[in-house]
């Protein structure tokens, strides 16, 4: 791989951060105030979602939604993904990830989910033949991200339009609404997928004296 190694061992932890346990999960990393992590979890009771949002507002509406349904297989969590992933998650735990139209992040593409060093880091947390949908109504992202499948990642998928009366999130509704397009990537993990994060243990919240605002919903 050509991209720069991520610097996992220097994230600080959110702050409140639980450990969890190694089991087999699901991720949603950017769930806004939670729409389709409701949905899945009502519709998949069998498996385990940890809902990740940053921005307090929008996760305090997940986490109060969440009150009122009480989906007894989901986790939501108020903080920065990239720090929360490193220090929870164990290598090749996550059965599929979702990031479901993330910010376009247009004055700063580096920042995009498939740009970033993040991602290898991501991947190691991936079981083999695990996927990440990965949703956008901005054909020049799905087409950037395309092509770090192909030239970067060496990863397999498909991409899928997403249909006029898919309604699994609030943007999702919104794009589809104004008419946009709406596509996805489904990316999956071959067997045997090298990464340099492969043995890489979650930190499990050492590096404690971080500053950040981040907090998770006592479940
Ligand atoms: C455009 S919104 C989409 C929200 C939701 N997925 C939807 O489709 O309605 C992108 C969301 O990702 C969140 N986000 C961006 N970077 C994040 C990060 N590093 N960790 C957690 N959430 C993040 C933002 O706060 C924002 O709520």
């Amino acid at each position: 791989m050509s991209i720069r190694q991520f610097q996992a061992s220097r994230m600080h932890a959110p702050r409140n951060f639980h450990v969890i346990n190694n089991e087999t999960i699901c991720v949603e990393i950017g769930a806004g105030k939670g729409k389709h992590a409701l949905l899945f979890c009502g519709e998949n009771p069998d498996k385990k979602l940890f809902a990740i949002e940053r921005t307090r507002e929008k996760s305090d509406a997940m986490h109060k939604q969440h009150q009122i349904e009480g989906q007894a297989n989901l986790t939501t969590i108020n903080a920065d993904a990239i720090p929360w992933v490193v220090h929870a998650l164990y290598p090749k735990q996550v059965e599929q990830f979702f990031i479901l139209y993330p910010n376009p992040e247009p004055h700063n593409r580096a920042q995009r989910w498939l740009n970033m060093p993040f991602f290898e880091f991501l991947l190691s947390r991936l079981q083999e033949k695990g996927q990440i949908t990965l949703a956008s109504n901005i054909p020049e992202y799905i087409e950037e991200a395309e092509q770090q499948l192909q030239t970067v990642w060496n990863l397999p998928y498909q991409k899928q339009v997403i249909a006029a009366d898919s309604a699994r999130t609030h943007f999702e509704i919104k794009y589809l609404q104004r008419g946009e397009l709406c596509q996805q990537l489904i990316i999956e993990k071959p067997e045997n997928y090298q990464t340099r994060f492969d043995d890489f243990m979650p930190l499990n919240g050492e590096n404690c004296q971080s500053k950040t605002s981040e907090s998770t919903h006592e479940q």
